[in-house]
């Protein structure tokens, strides 16, 4: 019998449960509209579908700690959680939590490090591209991926929905929990990695052949819409998005800029390829722009509003992660309970 069916403590109420989704955004630099079309929406999306616990992975976000501001970090955890709920994540049907708030992830973190490899985080893409940029590397850069495999594997869970570049950080994850369980006798389920149909790639508006980041974002006015921008600058970054010297509205020829703008106008609208195709034949890219300036912005305000209603009472903010951490808690420490039985420190 699967894992997925033993080790829950749903599988008290019996042999089938529902699946159990993690996911997690770090506080770091500010959500563009690629973490929101990657993640949130498909999170807001099937909320009702699963059980699910979302997370403001603080820990990952000092891993590199030149661009740590200590005095930020905590604001920028209640920001991040702010804007899930504010996205439409329903506060009383799923667990958010901040990830130091839960001792068990460091924890388990560790373990997992002594059964992982090096050579398999040495190959990790996302390591490697951020590491090529840095005088020193701390060792918290190329370990990342195990504590992100502990965030998975406490929970037993079944559902990973991210964006394109965490699916080697998933896979991975399954590849540590398989080597555990071979070493160890059955304790993790096995995740499975979720990436949406449309939007999993979001591409940077002033140069679509990179991915929408939020470090460029910082450094580059014209690279993201970031979801608490205004309406001037939405403006703004959508007219000047990079694309190219035709004419044609047509998602079959275009180049990445155009791919780019179409995908994201898609995605918001939920309309399909030839609806798009016919609302914009024969009027060029300047009126496919004003249209996405409309719907990104049509998007945007409500969630806007909603995370200003949440940012103004903190007290009632801290309130929800506390209860989210002590929820999460009590399913860690089980896991975690199981681990260390299985390795013999219980
Ligand atoms: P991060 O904000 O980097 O912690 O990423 C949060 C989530 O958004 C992860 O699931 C990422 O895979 C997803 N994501 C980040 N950037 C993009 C992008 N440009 N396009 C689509 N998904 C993204
Ligand atoms: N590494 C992810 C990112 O940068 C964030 C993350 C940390 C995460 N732990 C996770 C995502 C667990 C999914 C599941 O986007």
């Amino acid at each position: 019998m699967s894992k997925a069916t033993t080790t829950s403590a749903f599988y008290d109420a019996g042999p089938v449960r529902t699946p159990r989704v993690f996911s997690g955004i770090q506080p770091t630099g500010v959500l563009h509209i690629g973490s929101y079309v990657g993640a949130l929406q498909q999170w807001v999306a099937r909320q009702h579908e699963h059980e699910n616990i979302f997370c403001v992975v603080d820990l990952h976000a000092l891993t590199i700690p030149e661009v740590v501001d200590p005095r930020g970090l905590r604001a920028a955890s209640r920001s991040v959680a702010a804007l899930f709920f504010a996205a439409g994540i329903d506060p009383a049907a799923n667990i958010v939590f901040v990830q130091s708030q839960v001792h068990e992830h460091a924890e388990l973190a560790w373990i997992l490090n002594c059964t992982t490899p090096l050579g398999w985080l040495q190959r990790m893409t996302q390591f490697k591209s951020k590491a090529a940029g840095l005088e020193s590397v701390g060792t918290g850069l190329l370990d990342y991926p195990v504590l992100q495999a502990a965030d998975i594997l406490l929970y037993d869970t079944d559902l990973v929905p991210v964006g394109d570049d965490q699916r080697q950080h998933v896979e991975l994850t399954r590849d540590i929990a398989i080597r555990f369980n071979n070493l160890f006798g059955d304790v993790f389920t096995l995740p499975r990695v979720v990436i949406p149909d449309l939007g999993a790639r979001i591409m940077g508006l002033d140069e679509p052949t990179v991915k929408m980041s939020k470090s460029l974002a910082e450094s580059r006015s014209g690279h993201a819409i970031n979801l608490l921008d205004s309406e001037v600058t939405v403006r703004k970054t959508i007219m000047a998005a990079v694309t190219d010297s035709g004419r044609e509205v047509r998602f079959e020829y275009a180049s990445p800029g155009v791919l780019n703008l179409l995908t994201i106008y898609q995605v918001l609208t939920d309309l399909s390829k030839d609806e798009i195709e016919r609302e914009f034949e024969g009027v060029g890219y300047g009126q496919l722009k004003k249209a996405l300036v409309e719907v990104v912005l049509g998007t945007l305000s409500p969630i806007q509003e909603r995370f200003r209603c949440y940012m103004s009472d903190l007290d009632e903010l801290d309130a929800i992660l506390a209860r989210g951490a002590e929820r999460a808690r009590s399913i860690a420490a089980g896991t975690l309970h199981r681990v260390k039985g299985a390795v013999g420190i219980d």
